[in-house]
């Protein structure tokens, strides 16, 4: 293994507790048996996703599940079906129409409720409106929303029409939205006059104004008012509530091909530009929903919350299509885990009678830090699953989550990836728990921990590269506008899709996930890449050169360091930093901003120029600085 490769999570306990399931809980679950159902599934994956799919409506059946050109799969070859049509249409002939959809509890107080047939005829609005403004399918819609129902509901409208969407976390500032606005070539973007963040509004409209003259081919900027803040009108820009306040409460579902676009989300890699992940309507369908569906668990009566953006991954799986397309009651909370007090959040628990809650390591350590008698203070009994997603959680963390809701519900640790789609490797209710660990591949994946040449490595607890085998419905399908980055994925390691992440596997077939093996950052479960914040540095008058590195952080998991080279005529200074730090913000958004930087006469380089990131980073933390043969000095 290269020197750059991590054995362990830092600060990981080894605890030797087996969790066994709550024998209520596996009474009831979908899935009682995890072994019998993955070794039927691994047999025919295709009849296993086949038997997932029909139990979905489809305008027409597929002739073919599975057509696998390596590194290129398609999935229900010839099928007409839209998303929307399972995630809203399918349930207004049932008792479903009048079941909430949402609960959404607003930062200031103010609360909506939608049911299904609600959230209906406002996605059918809004599309009637995208139609009217002259979005066709195909055509690209970028969505920069806060925390709030429309964000869902612009999301859902622009797939009912055949139409992309790209959200854009509204964490992200002018820079990182422009790119994205740019390579999407979007038509329309849809933002708010602002969003609520703790005691601050976030201006996202006037965000949109400092870069739409540089957007070619933006048309029009709807505006939804969420704060009363005053926004400077500008040609091109439309009231959301002027636009849907005529529209019909019915719209056609454009029937799309299983294979035609669904979304493009844009996620950090290893250089500079952003990879716009492309995901389908077919199998990206069949995919959510099955995890949905086992791995949560999800009942009638559940009420279930994830606590995620819509803007990432997470969110447009497990907040908007997995829970719609199953049926599910669940709670969006527009603020942030600790504001205004740091028992908010179990507090909504309390009043929503949450069953189901999903979230963060990063929230759970944050939330740890305020003690046990906030979560003392409030009714979590409702509760019965519980989930984490988005870097390695700490057995610390899992233990503290687990013993303040009550020492009962069994944790999903879900390990999955924007480019997944769905979740990969997580327990199912029926599977026993160690703590740290994300246990088992779901039924239909194959995940093998492999050394650089694709070999498996068998010998229990080394750790490797993390890889997929074979393809699954919901894999991304391209790198929108750049075939060669998906085809790279597939080309890194022989016959395997290349994860990025290091693990290792233990004795017993569990997966425990080590960490990035790359210039991928996860700062409080945020995916960053390095290349992404050094060129923001970069674009600041005073630096010359930058390098960024990932240090371990107590409650961020991870958290940024730079190092900078100025430019002859520039004195490094405290006022400097602050000014760097407010810059990166500026370009990026608040979540890429370093908390350290340190100025540098020069920054360690290969002969071929390129930075050892490395070697700054097993400097700073005090490790073996490995191979240093090709350092340039
Ligand atoms: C990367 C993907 C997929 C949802 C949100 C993140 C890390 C994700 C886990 C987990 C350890 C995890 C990996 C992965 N990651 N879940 N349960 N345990 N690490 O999606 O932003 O595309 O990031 O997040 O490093 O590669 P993403």
């Amino acid at each position: 293994m290269a020197s750059d490769e991590k054995e362990t999570v830092e600060g990981l306990l080894e605890i030797k507790e087996i969790y066994e399931p709550p024998k209520e809980i596996v009474e009831k679950a979908y899935v009682k048996n995890y072994d019998e159902v993955y070794q039927a599934a691994i047999k025919d994956p295709e009849k296993f996703w086949e038997e997932a799919a029909n139990e979905l409506e489809w305008f027409k059946k597929w002739n073919k599940v599975l057509e696998w050109d390596y590194p290129k799969a398609k999935w229900f070859l010839g099928a007409k079906v839209n998303i929307v049509h399972n995630a809203l249409d399918r349930h207004m002939n049932t008792w479903r129409r009048n079941k909430v959809a949402l609960y959404w509890e607003g930062q200031d107080g103010s609360s909506r409720t939608l049911s299904y047939a609600d959230l209906y005829r406002e996605v059918n609005r809004f599309a009637n409106a995208l139609k009217e403004l002259g979005i066709k399918k195909g055509d690209r819609v970028t969505i920069y929303l806060p925390r709030i129902p429309e964000q869902m509901i612009a999301m859902l409208a622009t797939a009912k029409i055949g139409a992309i969407h790209s959200v854009v976390y509204s964490g992200f500032s002018a820079g990182a939205l422009k790119d994205r606005i740019i390579d999407a070539e979007a038509k329309v973007v849809v933002t708010a006059d602002g969003g609520y963040y703790r005691n601050k509004i976030v201006p996202l409209k006037d965000t949109v104004d400092e870069i739409r003259d540089e957007c070619p081919t933006l048309e029009h900027v709807v505006v939804v008012r969420r704060t009363g803040k005053d926004i400077r009108e500008k040609e091109g820009d439309i009231d959301w509530n002027e636009l849907v306040k005529d529209k019909p409460v019915e719209c056609k579902t454009e029937e799309m091909d299983s294979e035609d676009p669904l979304f493009i989300l844009y996620t950090s890699g290893t250089t500079g530009k952003p990879k716009g992940v492309l995901h389908v309507h077919g199998g990206y369908m069949v995919g959510v929903y099955r995890t949905m569906k086992w791995i949560f668990d999800i009942k009638d009566d559940d009420v279930y919350w994830c606590t995620a953006d819509a803007g990432w991954i997470t969110g447009h799986s497990y907040i908007v299509y997995g829970p719609l397309i199953n049926g599910a009651t669940s709670l969006m909370w527009e603020g942030a885990p600790d504001y205004p007090h740091p028992g908010i959040w179990w507090s909504l628990i309390e009043k929503y009678k949450v069953s189901i809650f999903y979230t963060t390591p990063t929230a759970i350590r944050a939330l740890m830090r305020y003690g046990e008698e906030w979560p003392r203070k409030y009714d979590l009994s409702s509760l019965r699953i519980l989930g984490s997603v988005g870097e390695p959680i700490n057995p610390e963390a899992w233990l503290w989550f687990r013993k303040v809701t009550g020492d009962r519900c069994p944790i999903m640790d879900t390990w999955w990836q924007t480019e997944t789609g769905m979740i990969m490797i997580s327990p199912l209710p029926c599977v026993p728990l160690k703590p740290g660990s994300a246990t088992k591949p779901f039924p239909g994946i194959v995940a093998e921990i492999v050394d650089k040449d694709g070999n498996k490595i068998t010998e229990p607890n080394k750790g490797g590269y993390l890889v997929i085998r074979t393809p699954w419905p919901a894999m991304m399908r391209t790198i929108y506008k750049d075939p060669d980055r998906y085809n790279s994925y597939w080309e890194t390691i022989p016959n395997a899709y290349h994860t990025g992440d290091m693990a290792k596997m233990d004795e017993d077939g569990y997966f425990w996930i080590l960490g990035r093996a790359d210039d991928v950052l996860k700062v409080s479960g945020y995916r960053l890449g390095t290349a992404e914040i050094e060129s923001a540095l970069v674009s600041h008058e005073a630096v010359a050169e930058a390098a960024v590195i990932g240090k371990p952080d107590p409650v961020k998991g991870e958290a940024i360091k730079a190092f900078v080279v100025l430019k002859e005529g520039y004195e490094p200074s405290d006022d400097l930093v602050k000014e760097l730090k407010m810059h990166v913000r500026e370009v990026m958004g608040p979540i890429a901003m370093p908390s350290e930087i340190e100025f540098r006469e020069s920054l360690p380089k290969t002969r071929s120029g390129k930075i050892m990131r490395r070697l700054l980073k097993a400097q700073e933390l005090g490790l073996p600085v490995g191979d240093t043969s090709t350092l340039e000095d």
